[in-house]
């Protein structure tokens, strides 16, 4: 029998894991001192100052303290957890390069990633050799090149139209909700293909959402095996996608239907070690992968769009001011080339995603020991068996690089300030960098672009709830609780 858990009781038993891990560290915890130039050790985080950060991280998560931490000890420290394991944090451009380009024999995945395996299944990503999963990654690369993304605009038009038709005249919404419903129409036409978007759509919806938000609490990081209920949930909704997935490989394999979704990208793509192609197993996983890398990621970058431009009149009205002039131009048809001149609305949802990243931190194991430098001259060796990790929500708000890093300025981003290029090649870290980019930035920008250039085009937007609080129960936070907003239908003229 299934008992069923309330969603908080995981956050509870994540929140004890991480007393219990924070009560060892300050019973282990020798309070290390800044380290003179030229000192090889990472300054250690006090476990004082993490036992006195324990409120904060229950009510405000933990990037608050890796902040708090990251002004005391540097950009450059080690959390010494249990005495069993090291996370060394890197902040910032001048110490994350080799963390983001270093080749997979000196810095690879922590096994950590591994609470994946039984969403994207067996035979994929993390439950294979290194060398597969880079040519599986490249498979999936190919499939989302920006010349195979062009003709996907059209489809993301047809979509967003379609969705919001059915809107009334005037009315209140969760912007969240909304939001996440037309992204996975998106996705479910672009990625997933016209047998799902067409005949069934609700099943494949329901089975995605369920094997995200069952597979992903904290505890499955730690734990992916542990028999819970959300973890039976998880493994039901896999395999039922595993068999849908199937069906739909086997039966265009077999009559010869060639559709233009990624879908078929991955279908006919024949990159693996030896010419063949991916069997039916291979592309299930990949696509199950690719959805669970971008739409939880997409959705919350949308909502936050949408929560900062509402909320701002300035930039709201440059957005509008836009979209009229490009209308005044173009009409209201919307194309790949017209999506790159929406430079303004591009600057304001770059500017949501630096505040309020989807991808909160990433890790790997350190397979080769190597130095760091900082940019106050300390140069730290790293040893081989730690784990690295850099918070992207601390390393997009750092005020050397990005000026009152807490305020809402999209035209950081413009012509003049330029203040992330300006910052180095790692001061803006939302989508990762280096090595393993991500490669769905381009068409998470396109899809969000397309969705706003048409809200702004067809309603006037009021948020009537107070600006959101980030989630800091979720593995990758979205705007927490319900956004909700009032919408009046308008058609936008050009000026
Ligand atoms: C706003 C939306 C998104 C954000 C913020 C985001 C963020 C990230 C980040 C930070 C990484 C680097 C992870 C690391 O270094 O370990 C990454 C990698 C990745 N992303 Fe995204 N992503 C988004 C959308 C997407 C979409 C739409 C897709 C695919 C449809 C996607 C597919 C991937 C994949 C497969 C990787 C792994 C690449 C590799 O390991 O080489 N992402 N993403």
């Amino acid at each position: 029998m299934d008992i069923t858990f309330p969603p908080g009781a995981y956050f509870s038993i994540a929140v004890i894991f991480l007393t219990v891990i924070i009560t060892k560290v300050i019973v282990r915890r020798i309070v290390a001192p800044r380290p003179e130039k030229g000192s090889l050790q990472p300054p250690i985080a006090s476990g004082a100052s993490l036992v006195a950060a324990l409120p904060t991280i229950l009510t405000k998560g933990l990037h608050p303290v890796l902040h708090d931490l990251h002004a005391k000890l540097g950009s450059v420290f080690t959390i010494n957890l249990f005495g069993l394991k090291k996370v060394t944090l890197l902040v910032g451009p001048e110490v994350t390069s080799h963390f983001f380009q270093a080749k997979n024999s000196e810095l690879c995945h922590p096994d950590m990633y591994k609470f994946t395996i039984p969403i994207f299944g067996k035979g994929v990503i993390f439950d294979v050799d290194f060398e597969t999963r880079n040519r599986q990654i490249r498979f999936a690369i190919d499939a989302m090149k920006p010349t195979q993304l062009r003709s996907k605009v059209d489809y993301m038009v047809h979509e967003v139209q379609d969705y919001f038709s059915k809107w009334e005249q005037e009315g209140i919404i969760d912007l969240k909700h909304e939001l996440a419903e037309v992204l996975m129409l998106i996705a479910s036409r672009c990625l997933l293909g016209k047998e799902v978007r067409e005949k069934m759509f609700e099943e494949v919806s329901v089975l995605i959402n369920d094997l995200c938000k069952n597979g992903m609490h904290f505890i499955s990081l730690f734990f992916p095996y542990i028999p819970i209920p959300a973890h039976r949930q998880r493994d039901k909704a896999r395999a039922k996608l595993g068999h849908i997935f199937h069906e739909i490989v086997r039966s265009r394999k077999i009559s010869g239907q060639v559709e233009d979704d990624v879908l078929q990208k991955l279908i006919d793509s024949k990159c693996m070690e030896d010419g063949r192609s991916m069997t039916e197993s291979e592309i299930t996983g990949l696509l199950i992968s690719l959805l669970f890398a971008g739409q939880h990621a997409s959705s919350s970058a949308a909502s936050w769009a949408g929560a900062c431009l509402i909320s701002h009149e300035k930039y709201l009205a440059a957005a509008v001011e836009e979209q009229q002039k490009i209308i005044r131009k173009h009409g209201q048809h919307v194309d790949y080339s017209i999506l790159l001149e929406m430079g303004t609305l591009h600057s304001c949802i770059k500017e949501a995603i630096r505040m309020h990243s989807p991808s909160a931190m990433v890790m790997r194991h350190v397979k080769k020991n190597f130095t760091v430098q900082t940019r106050e001259g300390y140069s730290y060796e790293i040893p081989e068996g730690h784990t690295v990790a850099t918070s992207i929500v601390v390393g997009n708000q750092l005020p050397h690089i990005y000026k009152d890093p807490h305020v809402y300025d999209p035209y950081r981003f413009g012509p003049g300030r330029e203040e992330d290029k300006a910052g180095g090649k790692f001061a803006f870290t939302s989508f990762g960098g280096g090595r393993h980019a991500c490669f769905g930035e381009e068409y998470s920008y396109m899809q969000i672009k397309v969705i706003w250039s048409f809200l702004l085009r067809n309603f006037e937007l009021k948020m009537i709830s107070p600006f959101p609080e980030e989630e800091i129960d979720k593995f990758i936070p979205g705007p927490k609780g319900r956004v909700m907003v009032s919408y009046k239908r308008r058609l936008l003229v050009s000026t």
